[in-house]
């Protein structure tokens, strides 16, 4: 049954109005990487001492995991881009299910929790819309370093039996380069009595920041950024005073943001190890691409077709690949895109099309053909990368293009009409 919201309801629906059509030029700032803060913030439940993480993004996502992290008892203070969390008094091993239904980085707590207390019990992290998200692996791994773990009425309970209820080191080979499995495994390994080896370990840079920072806390860890880590558990870790990693997602959304208007922009930071297969496709489709140490410059004129397939780091990110689609949706030619991370993540599909580009999809396979132009029209994001996607489109279109969904485009960009505003777009955020 599909809920229709009365027109006062759709009044308070906040949303993007963009004016398409001009180009951009300036510079963008890049901020910390989402994907690496959310975990970061987790490893700080493995002590009791102060952990201070920097260049910090301002998300709602970000906001949730300290609501997360305080409701377990965790001290929190936090600035523009800091935050410091102090696990001292741990008041219990469970999360409170309304705010973790909201958060599926939520799930990253079992794996700290289990090594500092002995016990979690998280709720499952569920499904969301670009797929099931299941977390086999990370219940497999679990097991593997000596804990019980059941499943039941959607909860994830683990305890570690035995005296000292500490967990134990061991191997774990994983079915798939889970990025969320190889974080909580190497959160729970870096505390178990003994070596832990990680086989078929994702590779991203976001486990290698995770990795660093337990180093920083302590720990010894080898081989983040290679299929084989090996972890050596300690007593206890120590706090941090520790640097997120810039956002290699939102730095392509930038550099992709100059591609699709044909405009000159200087994106930083960018480091380009992170980026390479993206760099790659956008050399590849007609890009100009001047690293300077610390930034990109990146200049677009003509833009031509290309195929891409996602794929575990260090191919092609599937967080780009919405983003991504975009751009081909106007280049010359048609483009082959793969989509074989996720099992539904070609959603802003339809969204496009409404807005003129001439898609056509077979299962996970999307075949685009590049279209003069698109034109403005209301559209929605499924999730946070499609309404990006709908954002980039929306600055090339003709018209007027209204994106809604922003409470998934605010989880995982900080502010990012205002970053396209200042060079040179024109986006109004209102409320219907
Ligand atoms: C992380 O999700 C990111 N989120 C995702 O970013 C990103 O898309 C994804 O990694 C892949 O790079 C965070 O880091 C918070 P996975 P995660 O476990 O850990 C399958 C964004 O937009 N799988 O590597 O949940 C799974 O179904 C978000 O910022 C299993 O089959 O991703 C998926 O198809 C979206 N069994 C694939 O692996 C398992 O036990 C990748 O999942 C676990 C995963």
């Amino acid at each position: 049954m599909t809920l229709t919201m009365t027109p006062s309801q759709q009044l308070l629906t906040p949303q993007l109005e963009i004016r398409g059509g001009r180009q951009l030029s300036g510079e963008v700032r890049v901020s910390g990487a989402k994907n690496s803060a959310l975990v970061l913030m987790a490893a700080s439940l493995l002590t009791e001492d102060s952990l201070r993480l920097r260049n910090m993004p301002a998300l709602s996502d970000i906001g949730g995991m300290g609501d997360i992290l305080g409701a377990l008892g965790v001290g929190i203070d936090r600035g523009s881009d800091w935050v410091e969390l102090k696990a001292d008094s741990l008041n219990q091993a469970s999360p409170p299910y309304e705010l973790v239904n909201s958060l599926r980085a939520s799930f990253f707590c079992i794996g700290p929790l289990l090594a500092r207390l002995g016990v979690a019990r998280v709720p499952l992290p569920g499904g969301c819309k670009i797929g099931a998200r299941p977390v086999v692996e990370h219940v497999k791994g679990l097991k593997a370093l000596g804990a019980q773990v059941t499943i039941e009425h959607g909860v994830v309970s683990a305890v570690v039996p035995g005296r000292g209820h500490r967990l134990s080191g061991g191997r774990i080979h994983l079915d798939c380069p889970s990025v969320g499995a190889t974080e909580t495994l190497m959160m729970a390994a870096a505390l178990a009595d003994g070596e832990s080896v990680i086989e078929n370990a994702a590779q991203e840079p976001e486990v290698v920041d995770l990795a660093g920072l337990i180093i920083a806390m302590g720990g010894k860890v080898r081989g983040a950024g290679t299929p084989t880590i090996t972890i050596v558990g300690m007593e206890r870790l120590h706090g941090a005073d520790y640097m997120v990693i810039p956002d290699r997602i939102e730095a392509g959304t930038f550099l992709l943001a100059a591609a699709i208007t044909r405009s000159r922009l200087r994106v930083t930071p960018v480091i380009p190890d992170h980026l390479r297969a993206v760099l790659s496709k956008l050399e590849e489709v007609g890009c100009r691409l001047e690293p300077d140490g610390i930034g990109m410059t990146i200049s677009a004129d003509h833009i031509r077709a290309v195929d891409l397939r996602t794929q575990p780091f260090p191919g092609f990110p599937t967080d780009l690949q919405a983003p991504f689609m975009s751009l081909l949706a106007t280049a010359d030619g048609t483009s082959v895109i793969t989509e074989a991370i996720f099992e539904n993540r070609l959603q802003h599909v339809g969204e496009l099309q409404r807005m003129g580009a001439a898609i056509r999809t077979q299962g996970n396979i999307a075949f685009v053909e590049g279209v003069p132009s698109l034109s403005g029209a209301p559209v929605t994001g499924s999730d946070l990368r499609a309404s990006a996607a709908m954002v980039l489109a929306g600055l090339v279109a003709e018209g007027t293009t209204v994106v809604q969904g922003l409470h998934h485009l605010d989880r995982g960009y900080d502010n990012i009409e205002g970053k396209l505003n200042a060079l040179g777009a024109s986006i109004l955020r209102s409320n219907g």
